[in-house]
């Protein structure tokens, strides 16, 4: 399988012993690792940029600015927000000061830009682009790396159909590609009729990467007191496999890059999304949970994998098991267990 891929420049590491090169291109963007922070309070602060940087991470996904910070009218937004659901949103917009936030989210670009070598993305959370698509030029010229767009729409209006959904994702990118030079990613969730179809449009009209995928506000309900209440907010590596099925299925195909989100945890979940043909991985739940060095221990499985496997660089595995690589291309469509049916019939 090795001899598919071109052999690379060999690094060395000072003491003379034999180091991967790890340099990655994300959507224009050359980055030294494939280990992005995603977008949340990791990413909202200095202080915590500066520790991703430390750690190893090769870029930064700032916190989200939510496209309801841009409606002025705070009393609409007190009406708005006045839901469990949007919590988050809620807190972050009552602890910013000057106008729901936007001069701050532009300080914060400007000064990661002055302390951090690494790129800075900034992200918007959208439905649309109403209130904020000005504000998109401000982002540039504050100097932020690209933009990721987070679009998130539930349709549930029995009057809404796909392509009504579909023509919201593009117009925005469309949009927004028209308003600003800076790369673009889009961070969508998988609920798509045909999602192929719908990734190869995005990718034609634009969008620089693909974000796959959003983990949603978990929705859950308490029986004791017949109330919603949220779902666990962090991820664990068991979300890791809708990601890595649709990466796999459309790297090989779809021109933009690809990069992987929710579930990545530990070092073998970054190597089977290199695999799959991610560009880069973005770390977020795992952090939280195991702290910044996490970074490090992920970077460091990857470098002794491919030292166990001969690799060199990135470039020589990456997308070596997407659905065109395979011989057996309907594994990668397979949805049902048929064969664990089957013996669970024979059991009984
Ligand atoms: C506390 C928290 C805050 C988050 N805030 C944002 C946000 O502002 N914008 C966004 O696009 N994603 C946000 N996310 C989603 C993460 O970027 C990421 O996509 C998601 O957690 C799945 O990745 P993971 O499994 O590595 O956690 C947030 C996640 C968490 C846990």
């Amino acid at each position: 399988m090795l001899i598919k891929f071109p052999f690379l420049a060999i690094i060395k590491e000072q003491g003379g012993n034999i180091m991967s090169d790890l340099k990655t291109n994300y959507m224009g963007l050359e980055l030294k690792n494939p280990f992005v922070i995603g977008s949340s309070g990791l990413t909202s602060n200095l202080d915590d940029l500066k520790k991703c940087e430390d750690n190893n991470a090769s870029a930064v996904v700032l916190k989200s600015l939510f496209q309801e910070q841009f409606i002025k009218k705070s009393q609409e937004i007190e009406g708005y927000l006045n839901y469990s659901h949007y919590e988050e949103v809620y807190d972050y917009i009552r602890n910013t000061t000057d106008n729901f936030g936007q001069q701050n989210y532009l300080k914060l670009i400007e000064n990661a830009k002055k302390k951090l070598d690494i790129p800075v993305i900034a992200s918007i959370n959208c439905t649309s682009t109403k209130g904020w698509l000005k504000y998109a030029e401000h982002i540039e010229e504050a100097g932020a790396d690209g933009l990721e767009l987070n679009i998130s729409f539930l349709p549930t209006d029995v009057e809404i159909d796909s392509n009504f959904v579909e023509s919201k994702y593009i117009e925005i990118l469309k949009k927004v590609k028209n308003k600003i030079d800076l790369p673009i990613a889009l961070k969508i969730g998988p609920y798509f009729t045909a999602f192929k179809n719908f990734a190869d449009k995005l990718s034609v009209r634009g969008a620089d990467a693909l974000v796959l995928f959003n983990r949603f506000y978990q929705f859950d309900i308490d029986i004791e007191n017949l109330s919603l209440k949220a779902g666990n907010h962090l991820s664990s590596s068991d979300d890791l496999s809708t990601s890595l099925r649709w990466i796999a299925l459309l790297s090989a195909e779809i021109e933009n890059d690809f990069a992987a989100t929710t579930g990545v945890h530990h070092g073998p979940d970054a190597v089977k999304q290199l695999l799959a043909g991610a560009k880069v991985v973005q770390l977020c739940s795992t952090i939280y949970k195991n702290g910044f060095e996490q970074i490090n221990s992920i970077k460091n499985f990857l470098e002794s994998w491919m030292d166990r496997h001969g690799y060199k660089s990135i470039n020589q595995f990456r997308g070596l098991l997407n659905q065109s690589e395979s011989e057996y291309p309907q594994e990668y469509e397979r949805m049902q267990y048929i064969e664990a049916l089957t013996k669970e019939k024979n059991i009984k």
